[in-house]
């Protein structure tokens, strides 16, 4: 009975690192040398040489933090790479530049007006470095004295000797100075720091001097320089947060906690304004700076013509982010109106953006990518199995021939194969349609399927 059990810890504990491949998880970067030239195959990027080398200046710009409020559009026909291009710059930015990445069509879904969405969006997209100052006492303990009371029970008190190369100074210990010293385990001869103002106790590791004393030493004890100068010190702390994140905390009717749920809401305006006239003041005093980031608007042309003249005016202002949009359309009407344009993107909001195109791949790169995502998938390919999936991306799609890795390799493993050969790729070829056989099939059988709208079109044709 007890081993069952134990046996059964066991499996619970195997499963504890589950990996998600995603259309993008090959993507680690734009693969760019120093000088921005792209190499031809780097950090999961393929070819796409002209936009990538573009997107390499534009990070530049955005790394440089003080341009604000420029538009990139990403054109290009679907699967060109244009998202991709998006999350290897999200990348390369780091975790310190906020990246907000959107579609569209999302500002439809949320309860919320459709600007107060773009406006969240934007907020979220400009980070705020808030520079601190804290005191804090630093140096190597001499020694740790502990009075208990004589009864038992009350506070205990205390006294603590911290020591540099220069001095040394005993300090009151109070109760909770003396549960965490305890709970930091903090002995004779450690370096530790103190923030004055929280009380906090963190051991940086032991010092030198003790380096003899064996019985005090584990496995993994860090050592460390006994600190010089004054016990005192003031040390500068720097974290990066979102205007959003400033505005949420703020506005009294939701709290931190909607940072969490997501649940935010709207918020007002005023608060906003307050929040803007505090954050210029810190600038001012030089306890903050701007970090502006970019906003990543996927699928842009399912805006419409509100959503684009309200980031005509968003763009304009001085805490703005750097726009990025992606299309895929061409001359096509302007959501909300009657009017056809390039991209469906009114033309006064085109004028206000650079444009990068994205161009189809020739077949030597669509045998790259594919290679890449079958390394991406685990997925063992022979050389002739990946010729013919090649020929497959080229002709119907490269998304499509992606998809088939899968489904291939699963094939494969049925069959207890171990690397996916031509008759894999040509049975799932057959099994699943692409677009264009989808359509040729439904074009042939139209008359079986419901509403279908051909035969009414070809009536009134005839009438
Ligand atoms: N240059 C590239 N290097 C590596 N992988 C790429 C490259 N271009 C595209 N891909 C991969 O091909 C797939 C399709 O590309 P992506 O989704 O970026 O196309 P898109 O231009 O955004 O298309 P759409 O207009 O339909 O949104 C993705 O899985 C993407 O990661
Ligand atoms: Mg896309």
């Amino acid at each position: 009975m007890a081993a069952a059990a134990a046996v059964k810890v066991q499996e619970v504990r195997e499963v504890t690192r589950i990996e998600r491949i995603g259309a993008h998880s090959h993507i680690r970067g734009l693969g760019l040398d120093d000088g921005l030239e792209p190499r031809h195959v780097s950090q999961g990027m393929v070819g796409q040489l002209t936009a990538r080398r573009a997107a390499g200046v534009v990070l530049e710009m955005i790394k440089e933090g003080k341009i604000a409020g420029r538009a990139i559009l990403l054109a290009g026909q679907p699967g060109t790479g244009k998202t991709a291009i998006a999350m290897a710059m999200a990348q390369a930015l780091g975790i310190d530049t906020p990246f907000t990445s959107m579609a569209g069509s999302e500002i439809y879904s949320l309860e919320m007006s459709k600007t107060e969405a773009l406006t969240q969006a934007i907020r979220k997209s400009i980070g705020v470095r808030i520079k601190e100052e804290t005191e804090i006492i630093e140096g190597e303990v001499v020694e740790i004295q502990v009075d208990r009371p004589a009864t038992g029970v009350g506070a205990k008190v205390g006294k603590l000797t911290l020591k540099t190369t220069e001095m040394e100074t005993i300090y009151d210990l109070g109760n909770k100075m003396i549960e965490s010293l305890m709970k930091e385990k903090v002995q004779a001869g450690d370096v530790v720091t103190i923030d004055k103002a929280t009380g906090k106790i963190s051991r940086l590791g032991r010092s030198f001097t003790r380096a003899r004393d064996y019985d005090a030493t584990g496995p993994q004890t860090r050592f460390v320089q006994c600190p010089e100068g004054e016990l005192q010190k003031r040390k500068e702390v720097v974290h990066t947060v979102t205007l959003h994140e400033i505005d949420v905390i703020n506005s009294r009717t939701h709290g931190f906690l909607a940072l969490f749920s997501g649940d935010t809401g709207e918020i007002k305006a005023e608060v906003r304004e307050q929040i803007n006239a505090k954050v210029a003041e810190w600038r001012e005093e030089g306890k903050a700076e701007i970090v502006p980031g970019v906003l990543f608007i996927d699928e842009v042309h399912m805006l419409d013509i509100e959503c684009f003249s309200f980031l005509n005016r968003a763009l304009e202002n001085e805490m703005a982010p750097v726009v990025i949009m992606a299309t895929n359309r061409g001359i096509t009407r302007i959501r909300g109106t009657n009017y056809k344009s390039p991209h469906g993107i009114p033309i006064d909001l085109l004028d206000r953006m650079v444009i990068v195109s994205t161009s189809p791949y020739q077949e030597k790169d669509l045998k790259e990518i594919l290679k890449i995502r079958c390394e991406e998938e685990d997925c063992e390919m022979s050389d002739d199995a990946l010729t013919v999936l090649t020929r497959i991306a080229l002709e119907t799609s490269l998304r499509y021939a992606i998809q088939l890795i899968t489904t291939a390799s699963l094939v494969c493993r049925k069959r207890k194969g171990n690397e996916v050969n031509i008759e894999d790729v040509k049975r799932v070829y057959s099994l699943f349609l692409d677009e264009s056989r989808s359509t040729q099939f439904l074009k042939e059988y139209q008359d079986e399927f419901m509403f279908n709208e051909m035969e009414e079109e070809l009536m009134e044709g005839a009438a």
